[in-house]
Protein backbone atom coordinates (compact mmCIF):
# COMPACT_ATOMS: atom_id res chain seq x y z
CA UNK A 1 0.00 0.00 0.00
CA UNK A 2 2.60 2.18 0.71
CA UNK A 3 4.94 1.45 -1.43
CA UNK A 4 2.22 1.62 -4.30
CA UNK A 5 1.49 5.11 -2.91
CA UNK A 6 4.90 5.89 -3.05
CA UNK A 7 5.17 4.88 -7.35
CA UNK A 8 2.26 6.76 -7.81
CA UNK A 9 3.89 9.86 -5.95
CA UNK A 10 6.50 9.94 -7.65
CA UNK A 11 4.75 9.25 -10.88
CA UNK A 12 2.98 12.14 -10.83
CA UNK A 13 5.09 13.95 -9.16
CA UNK A 14 7.51 14.43 -11.85
CA UNK A 15 4.33 14.37 -14.13
CA UNK A 16 5.39 11.61 -16.07
CA UNK A 17 2.53 10.08 -17.17
CA UNK A 18 2.63 6.25 -17.28
CA UNK A 19 0.75 4.72 -20.77
CA UNK A 20 -1.45 1.98 -20.96
CA UNK A 21 -2.17 0.49 -24.66
CA UNK A 22 -5.81 -1.39 -24.83
CA UNK A 23 -6.78 -2.97 -27.86
CA UNK A 24 -11.09 -2.53 -28.80
CA UNK A 25 -12.72 -4.11 -30.84
CA UNK A 26 -14.04 -1.12 -32.58
CA UNK A 27 -11.42 -0.99 -34.41
CA UNK A 28 -8.85 0.96 -32.57
CA UNK A 29 -5.75 0.63 -29.98
CA UNK A 30 -5.82 3.56 -27.51
CA UNK A 31 -2.71 4.64 -25.93
CA UNK A 32 -4.07 5.56 -22.45
CA UNK A 33 -2.14 8.35 -19.84
CA UNK A 34 -2.60 7.45 -16.07
CA UNK A 35 -1.88 10.82 -14.53
CA UNK A 36 -3.26 12.89 -11.55
CA UNK A 37 -5.53 15.72 -12.30
CA UNK A 38 -7.49 17.36 -9.74
CA UNK A 39 -5.67 15.30 -6.47
CA UNK A 40 -7.03 12.09 -8.27
CA UNK A 41 -5.73 9.47 -10.96
CA UNK A 42 -7.41 9.35 -14.24
CA UNK A 43 -7.45 7.99 -17.20
CA UNK A 44 -6.72 9.79 -20.55
CA UNK A 45 -6.57 8.87 -24.14
CA UNK A 46 -2.99 10.22 -25.80
CA UNK A 47 -3.84 8.72 -28.85
CA UNK A 48 -5.23 6.39 -30.48
CA UNK A 49 -4.49 3.77 -33.83
CA UNK A 50 -6.73 2.44 -36.51
CA UNK A 51 -4.36 0.80 -38.59
CA UNK A 52 -4.14 -2.50 -36.61
CA UNK A 53 -7.31 -3.37 -38.44
CA UNK A 54 -11.41 -4.08 -37.14
CA UNK A 55 -10.62 -5.88 -34.38
CA UNK A 56 -7.55 -5.87 -32.48
CA UNK A 57 -7.54 -8.81 -29.88
CA UNK A 58 -3.75 -9.38 -28.22
CA UNK A 59 -0.90 -6.60 -27.94
CA UNK A 60 2.54 -8.23 -27.69
CA UNK A 61 5.16 -5.81 -26.59
CA UNK A 62 8.96 -5.98 -27.47
CA UNK A 63 10.09 -3.37 -24.36
CA UNK A 64 13.88 -3.63 -24.89
CA UNK A 65 13.11 -2.85 -28.86
CA UNK A 66 9.99 -0.46 -27.84
CA UNK A 67 7.50 -2.69 -30.73
CA UNK A 68 3.88 -3.21 -30.26
CA UNK A 69 2.42 -6.37 -32.06
CA UNK A 70 -1.06 -6.16 -32.88
CA UNK A 71 -3.22 -8.98 -33.57
CA UNK A 72 -6.63 -8.28 -35.83
CA UNK A 73 -8.61 -11.33 -34.98
CA UNK A 74 -11.07 -9.86 -38.12
CA UNK A 75 -14.32 -11.03 -36.63
CA UNK A 76 -16.42 -12.15 -39.48
CA UNK A 77 -13.74 -11.98 -42.04
CA UNK A 78 -11.66 -14.61 -43.78
CA UNK A 79 -8.38 -13.19 -43.23
CA UNK A 80 -7.09 -11.46 -39.98
CA UNK A 81 -3.63 -9.61 -39.64
CA UNK A 82 -1.05 -8.72 -38.00
CA UNK A 83 0.77 -4.79 -37.87
CA UNK A 84 4.06 -3.77 -36.09
CA UNK A 85 4.28 -0.56 -34.52
CA UNK A 86 7.05 2.20 -33.34
CA UNK A 87 6.07 3.28 -29.73
CA UNK A 88 6.82 6.67 -29.15
CA UNK A 89 7.01 8.13 -25.46
CA UNK A 90 3.93 10.20 -25.87
CA UNK A 91 2.04 7.13 -26.88
CA UNK A 92 2.10 8.10 -30.71
CA UNK A 93 1.99 4.28 -32.51
CA UNK A 94 3.54 4.25 -35.52
CA UNK A 95 2.76 1.46 -38.12
CA UNK A 96 5.70 -0.03 -39.51
CA UNK A 97 4.38 -3.70 -41.09
CA UNK A 98 1.14 -5.10 -41.74
CA UNK A 99 0.62 -8.83 -42.84
CA UNK A 100 -2.76 -10.95 -44.10
CA UNK A 101 -2.62 -13.59 -41.83
CA UNK A 102 -5.56 -16.93 -41.67
CA UNK A 103 -8.67 -15.62 -39.92
CA UNK A 104 -8.77 -15.70 -36.04
CA UNK A 105 -5.70 -14.74 -34.12
CA UNK A 106 -5.85 -14.63 -30.83
CA UNK A 107 -3.01 -14.74 -28.61
CA UNK A 108 1.50 -15.01 -29.49
CA UNK A 109 4.58 -15.33 -27.66
CA UNK A 110 8.33 -14.66 -28.92
CA UNK A 111 11.32 -16.91 -28.49
CA UNK A 112 14.57 -17.24 -29.98
CA UNK A 113 16.68 -20.17 -31.30
CA UNK A 114 20.54 -19.82 -29.89
CA UNK A 115 21.92 -20.55 -33.39
CA UNK A 116 19.73 -17.75 -34.88
CA UNK A 117 21.37 -14.56 -34.68
CA UNK A 118 19.86 -11.00 -35.93
CA UNK A 119 16.15 -12.89 -35.65
CA UNK A 120 13.51 -14.14 -33.26
CA UNK A 121 10.56 -15.52 -33.79
CA UNK A 122 6.49 -15.51 -32.81
CA UNK A 123 3.67 -17.90 -33.28
CA UNK A 124 0.56 -16.66 -33.11
CA UNK A 125 -2.62 -19.14 -32.18
CA UNK A 126 -5.73 -18.72 -34.83
CA UNK A 127 -8.97 -19.75 -32.98
CA UNK A 128 -11.74 -19.15 -35.53
CA UNK A 129 -9.38 -21.45 -38.54
CA UNK A 130 -7.70 -24.21 -36.11
CA UNK A 131 -4.06 -22.60 -37.04
CA UNK A 132 -0.84 -22.07 -35.69
CA UNK A 133 1.58 -19.69 -37.53
CA UNK A 134 5.17 -18.68 -36.94
CA UNK A 135 6.92 -15.73 -37.94
CA UNK A 136 10.76 -14.41 -38.71
CA UNK A 137 10.79 -10.78 -37.12
CA UNK A 138 13.81 -8.41 -36.84
CA UNK A 139 13.24 -7.27 -33.56
CA UNK A 140 14.74 -3.95 -34.19
CA UNK A 141 13.00 -3.03 -36.73
CA UNK A 142 9.77 -4.84 -36.46
CA UNK A 143 9.62 -5.99 -39.84
CA UNK A 144 8.68 -10.20 -40.09
CA UNK A 145 7.63 -12.80 -42.27
CA UNK A 146 5.76 -16.11 -42.18
CA UNK A 147 7.80 -18.67 -41.81
CA UNK A 148 5.20 -21.82 -41.33
CA UNK A 149 1.42 -23.02 -41.02
CA UNK A 150 -0.26 -25.68 -38.84
CA UNK A 151 -3.84 -26.52 -40.10
CA UNK A 152 -5.46 -28.94 -37.59
CA UNK A 153 -8.98 -30.86 -37.93
CA UNK A 154 -11.12 -33.15 -35.53
CA UNK A 155 -12.95 -36.55 -36.83
CA UNK A 156 -16.17 -35.38 -34.09
CA UNK A 157 -17.00 -32.76 -32.27
CA UNK A 158 -15.75 -32.19 -28.41
CA UNK A 159 -18.17 -33.25 -26.02
CA UNK A 160 -18.94 -29.13 -26.12
CA UNK A 161 -20.25 -29.72 -29.23
CA UNK A 162 -21.29 -25.67 -29.59
CA UNK A 163 -17.69 -24.90 -28.25
CA UNK A 164 -15.59 -27.62 -29.70
CA UNK A 165 -17.20 -27.83 -33.20
CA UNK A 166 -13.17 -27.68 -34.13
CA UNK A 167 -9.97 -27.15 -33.02
CA UNK A 168 -9.59 -23.54 -31.15
CA UNK A 169 -6.16 -23.07 -30.56
CA UNK A 170 -6.01 -20.11 -27.70
CA UNK A 171 -2.84 -19.30 -26.31
CA UNK A 172 1.14 -19.36 -26.76
CA UNK A 173 3.74 -19.96 -23.52
CA UNK A 174 7.17 -20.26 -24.20
CA UNK A 175 8.44 -22.81 -21.55
CA UNK A 176 11.36 -21.01 -19.15
CA UNK A 177 14.16 -23.03 -20.73
CA UNK A 178 13.20 -21.28 -24.39
CA UNK A 179 12.95 -24.42 -26.08
CA UNK A 180 9.39 -25.30 -25.92
CA UNK A 181 6.55 -23.70 -27.02
CA UNK A 182 2.87 -24.45 -26.05
CA UNK A 183 -0.42 -23.96 -27.65
CA UNK A 184 -3.67 -24.49 -25.26
CA UNK A 185 -6.27 -25.84 -27.69
CA UNK A 186 -9.80 -24.93 -26.50
CA UNK A 187 -11.76 -26.81 -29.26
CA UNK A 188 -9.57 -30.52 -29.23
CA UNK A 189 -8.58 -30.64 -24.94
CA UNK A 190 -5.26 -30.63 -26.11
CA UNK A 191 -1.69 -28.06 -25.02
CA UNK A 192 0.20 -28.68 -28.84
CA UNK A 193 3.63 -28.76 -27.76
CA UNK A 194 6.39 -27.97 -30.24
CA UNK A 195 9.95 -28.22 -29.78
CA UNK A 196 11.89 -25.09 -31.38
CA UNK A 197 14.76 -26.48 -33.90
CA UNK A 198 18.02 -24.71 -32.16
CA UNK A 199 19.79 -24.12 -35.30
CA UNK A 200 16.53 -22.90 -37.26
CA UNK A 201 13.99 -21.92 -34.94
CA UNK A 202 11.01 -23.58 -36.50
CA UNK A 203 8.57 -25.84 -34.64
CA UNK A 204 8.36 -29.41 -34.47
CA UNK A 205 5.39 -30.72 -33.41
CA UNK A 206 5.83 -33.51 -30.96
CA UNK A 207 2.91 -34.76 -28.59
CA UNK A 208 0.42 -33.17 -27.03
CA UNK A 209 -0.52 -33.10 -22.97
CA UNK A 210 -3.86 -34.82 -23.52
CA UNK A 211 -6.26 -32.43 -21.15
CA UNK A 212 -9.77 -33.60 -19.76
CA UNK A 213 -12.46 -34.39 -22.49
CA UNK A 214 -14.63 -31.07 -22.22
CA UNK A 215 -12.31 -28.98 -20.19
CA UNK A 216 -11.31 -26.33 -23.01
CA UNK A 217 -7.77 -25.56 -22.15
CA UNK A 218 -7.55 -21.83 -22.82
CA UNK A 219 -4.07 -20.03 -21.58
CA UNK A 220 -0.83 -21.25 -19.59
CA UNK A 221 1.80 -20.04 -17.56
CA UNK A 222 4.61 -21.13 -16.17
CA UNK A 223 6.54 -20.42 -13.06
CA UNK A 224 10.09 -21.33 -11.88
CA UNK A 225 12.21 -20.08 -8.48
CA UNK A 226 12.68 -16.31 -9.04
CA UNK A 227 16.29 -15.91 -10.41
CA UNK A 228 16.27 -18.99 -12.14
CA UNK A 229 15.62 -18.56 -15.40
CA UNK A 230 16.76 -20.78 -18.02
CA UNK A 231 17.00 -23.79 -15.89
CA UNK A 232 15.02 -26.86 -15.92
CA UNK A 233 15.05 -27.87 -12.01
CA UNK A 234 11.47 -26.85 -10.14
CA UNK A 235 9.78 -25.33 -13.04
CA UNK A 236 5.97 -25.62 -12.61
CA UNK A 237 3.17 -24.90 -15.39
CA UNK A 238 -0.53 -24.04 -14.58
CA UNK A 239 -3.62 -24.18 -16.63
CA UNK A 240 -6.60 -22.09 -16.90
CA UNK A 241 -9.56 -24.44 -18.78
CA UNK A 242 -12.25 -22.00 -20.26
CA UNK A 243 -14.81 -24.56 -20.11
CA UNK A 244 -14.93 -25.96 -17.05
CA UNK A 245 -12.94 -22.98 -14.89
CA UNK A 246 -10.35 -25.75 -13.35
CA UNK A 247 -7.15 -24.09 -13.04
CA UNK A 248 -4.57 -27.32 -13.16
CA UNK A 249 -1.16 -27.47 -12.02
CA UNK A 250 1.94 -29.64 -13.39
CA UNK A 251 5.70 -30.49 -11.97
CA UNK A 252 7.38 -30.29 -15.09
CA UNK A 253 10.09 -32.31 -16.29
CA UNK A 254 12.76 -32.79 -19.32
CA UNK A 255 14.33 -35.70 -20.88
CA UNK A 256 16.26 -36.14 -24.67
CA UNK A 257 14.44 -33.13 -26.18
CA UNK A 258 11.05 -33.85 -24.44
CA UNK A 259 8.83 -31.90 -21.90
CA UNK A 260 6.63 -33.85 -19.55
CA UNK A 261 3.87 -32.91 -17.12
CA UNK A 262 3.33 -34.74 -14.18
CA UNK A 263 -0.19 -33.17 -12.79
CA UNK A 264 -0.09 -32.42 -8.96
CA UNK A 265 -2.91 -29.77 -8.61
CA UNK A 266 -6.86 -28.89 -9.85
CA UNK A 267 -9.00 -26.64 -8.09
CA UNK A 268 -12.04 -24.58 -9.69
CA UNK A 269 -11.23 -20.53 -10.22
CA UNK A 270 -13.62 -19.83 -7.19
CA UNK A 271 -11.49 -22.23 -4.81
CA UNK A 272 -13.52 -24.84 -2.92
CA UNK A 273 -16.64 -23.02 -4.16
CA UNK A 274 -18.62 -24.50 -7.54
CA UNK A 275 -18.48 -21.82 -10.51
CA UNK A 276 -21.33 -19.63 -10.95
CA UNK A 277 -23.25 -20.85 -14.19
CA UNK A 278 -22.18 -18.99 -17.26
CA UNK A 279 -19.02 -18.09 -15.82
CA UNK A 280 -15.58 -18.38 -17.80
CA UNK A 281 -11.86 -18.34 -16.82
CA UNK A 282 -9.90 -16.42 -19.16
CA UNK A 283 -6.63 -14.91 -18.29
CA UNK A 284 -3.49 -16.10 -15.82
CA UNK A 285 0.03 -14.96 -14.34
CA UNK A 286 2.53 -14.97 -11.73
CA UNK A 287 2.32 -11.98 -9.93
CA UNK A 288 5.42 -9.74 -10.30
CA UNK A 289 6.53 -11.07 -6.39
CA UNK A 290 6.48 -14.87 -8.50
CA UNK A 291 5.10 -15.84 -5.20
CA UNK A 292 0.92 -15.75 -6.25
CA UNK A 293 -1.09 -17.17 -9.51
CA UNK A 294 -3.73 -14.64 -10.61
CA UNK A 295 -6.59 -15.77 -12.54
CA UNK A 296 -9.79 -13.72 -14.17
CA UNK A 297 -12.65 -15.00 -13.93
CA UNK A 298 -15.35 -13.85 -16.60
CA UNK A 299 -19.27 -12.95 -16.13
CA UNK A 300 -19.80 -14.27 -12.62
CA UNK A 301 -20.48 -11.39 -11.00
CA UNK A 302 -19.37 -12.25 -7.82
CA UNK A 303 -19.51 -8.58 -6.42
CA UNK A 304 -22.74 -7.72 -8.16
CA UNK A 305 -23.86 -7.40 -11.04
CA UNK A 306 -21.43 -6.87 -13.99
CA UNK A 307 -18.70 -6.77 -11.42
CA UNK A 308 -16.50 -9.99 -11.90
CA UNK A 309 -13.73 -11.47 -10.20
CA UNK A 310 -9.91 -12.07 -9.83
CA UNK A 311 -9.06 -15.21 -8.30
CA UNK A 312 -5.66 -15.51 -6.49
CA UNK A 313 -3.78 -18.62 -5.72
CA UNK A 314 -0.35 -18.94 -3.64
CA UNK A 315 2.45 -21.10 -4.87
CA UNK A 316 5.52 -19.91 -3.26
CA UNK A 317 6.74 -18.58 -0.15
CA UNK A 318 7.21 -14.15 0.23
CA UNK A 319 10.71 -14.13 -1.14
CA UNK A 320 9.39 -16.22 -4.33
CA UNK A 321 11.96 -18.62 -4.49
CA UNK A 322 10.97 -21.22 -2.72
CA UNK A 323 7.51 -23.43 -4.23
CA UNK A 324 5.05 -24.00 -1.48
CA UNK A 325 2.15 -26.23 -3.25
CA UNK A 326 -0.81 -24.19 -4.42
CA UNK A 327 -3.37 -22.26 -2.32
CA UNK A 328 -6.61 -20.69 -3.02
CA UNK A 329 -6.04 -17.06 -1.44
CA UNK A 330 -9.70 -15.50 -2.32
CA UNK A 331 -11.37 -13.64 -5.05
CA UNK A 332 -10.79 -9.60 -5.46
CA UNK A 333 -13.36 -6.92 -7.78
CA UNK A 334 -12.43 -6.71 -11.18
CA UNK A 335 -14.40 -3.51 -11.25
CA UNK A 336 -16.43 -4.77 -14.27
CA UNK A 337 -17.99 -6.80 -16.13
CA UNK A 338 -15.50 -10.06 -18.26
CA UNK A 339 -11.91 -9.44 -17.67
CA UNK A 340 -10.17 -10.90 -20.66
CA UNK A 341 -7.27 -9.92 -20.08
CA UNK A 342 -4.85 -7.87 -17.46
CA UNK A 343 -1.03 -6.49 -16.84
CA UNK A 344 0.37 -5.90 -13.97
CA UNK A 345 3.72 -3.83 -13.30
CA UNK A 346 5.38 -4.61 -9.95
CA UNK A 347 7.57 -1.74 -10.22
CA UNK A 348 4.44 0.76 -10.07
CA UNK A 349 1.92 -1.64 -7.72
CA UNK A 350 -0.36 -1.74 -11.11
CA UNK A 351 -2.64 -3.42 -12.63
CA UNK A 352 -4.20 -2.51 -15.90
CA UNK A 353 -7.34 -4.73 -16.75
CA UNK A 354 -9.32 -5.16 -19.71
CA UNK A 355 -13.28 -5.24 -19.17
CA UNK A 356 -14.28 -6.43 -22.35
CA UNK A 357 -18.29 -6.58 -21.78
CA UNK A 358 -18.01 -3.44 -19.82
CA UNK A 359 -16.04 -1.59 -22.77
CA UNK A 360 -13.73 -0.32 -20.00
CA UNK A 361 -10.37 -0.70 -19.12
CA UNK A 362 -9.41 -0.45 -15.03
CA UNK A 363 -6.37 0.29 -13.41
CA UNK A 364 -6.30 -1.21 -10.15
CA UNK A 365 -4.03 -1.17 -6.70
CA UNK A 366 -1.38 -4.24 -6.96
CA UNK A 367 -0.91 -4.53 -3.47
CA UNK A 368 2.89 -5.78 -3.27
CA UNK A 369 2.70 -6.68 0.18
CA UNK A 370 0.01 -9.11 0.32
CA UNK A 371 0.69 -9.51 -3.53
CA UNK A 372 -3.70 -9.27 -4.24
CA UNK A 373 -5.35 -6.61 -5.88
CA UNK A 374 -6.88 -3.83 -4.31
CA UNK A 375 -8.50 -0.78 -4.76
CA UNK A 376 -9.66 0.79 -8.16
CA UNK A 377 -7.14 3.38 -8.88
CA UNK A 378 -8.89 4.82 -12.33
CA UNK A 379 -11.34 3.70 -15.09
CA UNK A 380 -12.18 4.32 -18.36
CA UNK A 381 -14.57 3.70 -20.87
CA UNK A 382 -13.66 3.09 -24.21
CA UNK A 383 -15.84 2.77 -27.65
CA UNK A 384 -15.80 -1.08 -27.86
CA UNK A 385 -15.05 -4.62 -26.07
CA UNK A 386 -11.39 -4.35 -24.81
CA UNK A 387 -9.65 -7.95 -24.78
CA UNK A 388 -6.21 -7.08 -24.02
CA UNK A 389 -3.97 -4.64 -21.97
CA UNK A 390 -0.35 -3.75 -22.31
CA UNK A 391 1.48 -1.21 -19.97
CA UNK A 392 4.38 0.72 -21.52
CA UNK A 393 7.52 -0.47 -19.71
C1 LIG B 1 -10.73 20.15 -11.80
O1 LIG B 1 -11.84 20.46 -11.01
C2 LIG B 1 -12.54 21.63 -11.40
C3 LIG B 1 -13.63 21.91 -10.37
O2 LIG B 1 -14.36 20.76 -10.07
C4 LIG B 1 -13.09 21.45 -12.81
O3 LIG B 1 -13.75 22.62 -13.24
C5 LIG B 1 -11.95 21.12 -13.74
O4 LIG B 1 -12.46 20.83 -15.04
C6 LIG B 1 -11.17 19.93 -13.24
N1 LIG B 1 -10.01 19.74 -14.08
C7 LIG B 1 -9.69 18.55 -14.56
C8 LIG B 1 -8.45 18.52 -15.41
O5 LIG B 1 -10.32 17.55 -14.36
C1 LIG C 1 4.94 12.02 -30.61
O1 LIG C 1 6.33 11.83 -30.71
C2 LIG C 1 6.75 11.54 -32.03
C3 LIG C 1 8.24 11.20 -32.00
O2 LIG C 1 8.93 12.14 -31.21
C4 LIG C 1 6.42 12.71 -32.95
O3 LIG C 1 6.81 12.41 -34.28
C5 LIG C 1 4.92 12.95 -32.93
O4 LIG C 1 4.59 14.11 -33.67
C6 LIG C 1 4.44 13.15 -31.48
N1 LIG C 1 2.99 13.18 -31.50
C7 LIG C 1 2.29 14.07 -30.81
C8 LIG C 1 0.80 13.94 -30.92
O5 LIG C 1 2.81 14.90 -30.10
C1 LIG D 1 -7.07 -15.74 -46.21
O1 LIG D 1 -8.20 -16.57 -45.98
C2 LIG D 1 -8.34 -17.61 -46.95
C3 LIG D 1 -9.66 -18.30 -46.67
O2 LIG D 1 -9.67 -18.82 -45.37
C4 LIG D 1 -7.15 -18.55 -46.87
O3 LIG D 1 -7.27 -19.57 -47.83
C5 LIG D 1 -5.89 -17.75 -47.10
O4 LIG D 1 -4.77 -18.59 -46.93
C6 LIG D 1 -5.80 -16.59 -46.14
N1 LIG D 1 -4.65 -15.75 -46.47
C7 LIG D 1 -3.56 -15.69 -45.72
C8 LIG D 1 -2.48 -14.79 -46.18
O5 LIG D 1 -3.44 -16.31 -44.67
C1 LIG E 1 -7.88 -33.93 -41.30
O1 LIG E 1 -6.80 -34.70 -40.82
C2 LIG E 1 -6.70 -35.98 -41.40
C3 LIG E 1 -5.61 -36.73 -40.69
O2 LIG E 1 -4.45 -35.97 -40.57
C4 LIG E 1 -6.43 -35.83 -42.90
O3 LIG E 1 -6.39 -37.10 -43.50
C5 LIG E 1 -7.56 -35.02 -43.54
O4 LIG E 1 -7.28 -34.77 -44.87
C6 LIG E 1 -7.74 -33.70 -42.80
N1 LIG E 1 -8.92 -33.04 -43.33
C7 LIG E 1 -8.91 -31.77 -43.67
C8 LIG E 1 -10.24 -31.23 -44.13
O5 LIG E 1 -7.94 -31.06 -43.61
C1 LIG F 1 -13.54 -23.21 1.59
O1 LIG F 1 -12.68 -22.10 1.52
C2 LIG F 1 -12.91 -21.15 2.53
C3 LIG F 1 -12.02 -19.95 2.21
O2 LIG F 1 -10.71 -20.35 1.87
C4 LIG F 1 -12.60 -21.76 3.89
O3 LIG F 1 -12.86 -20.82 4.89
C5 LIG F 1 -13.48 -22.97 4.07
O4 LIG F 1 -13.15 -23.63 5.26
C6 LIG F 1 -13.34 -23.95 2.91
N1 LIG F 1 -14.33 -24.98 3.03
C7 LIG F 1 -14.04 -26.27 2.78
C8 LIG F 1 -15.19 -27.19 2.88
O5 LIG F 1 -12.92 -26.64 2.48
C1 LIG G 1 -17.42 -4.00 -7.41
O1 LIG G 1 -17.34 -4.50 -6.10
C2 LIG G 1 -16.42 -3.82 -5.27
C3 LIG G 1 -16.31 -4.58 -3.96
O2 LIG G 1 -17.57 -4.74 -3.39
C4 LIG G 1 -16.91 -2.38 -5.07
O3 LIG G 1 -15.97 -1.67 -4.31
C5 LIG G 1 -17.04 -1.73 -6.44
O4 LIG G 1 -17.61 -0.44 -6.30
C6 LIG G 1 -17.88 -2.54 -7.39
N1 LIG G 1 -17.73 -1.98 -8.71
C7 LIG G 1 -18.65 -2.01 -9.64
C8 LIG G 1 -18.34 -1.43 -10.95
O5 LIG G 1 -19.74 -2.52 -9.42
Amino acid sequence: MKSTLIALATLCGQSVAQTLYAASYAGSVHSLALSKANGTLGLSTQSLSTECGTSPSWLMLDGDNKILYCLNEAIGASNGSITSFNTQGNGSLDAINTLTVPGGPVMSAMYSAPGVHNHKFFAVAHYETSIVTTYAVDPIRGHFKLIQTFTYNMSAPGPNAERQDAPHPHGVTVDPTGRFVLVPDLGADLVRIFHINPTTGHLEPIDPYVAAPGSGPRHGVFWTPKGSHGTDANVYFFLVHELNNLLSGFRVSYTEGRIHFSKFFEESSFGNSTAPSGSKVAEIAISPENNHIVVSNRLDNTFGRKNDSLAVFSCADISGASFTGVQFLGLYPAYGSSVRNFDITGRLGLMGVALEQSQKVAVVQWNKATGRPGKLWAEKELDGDIPAVAWAL
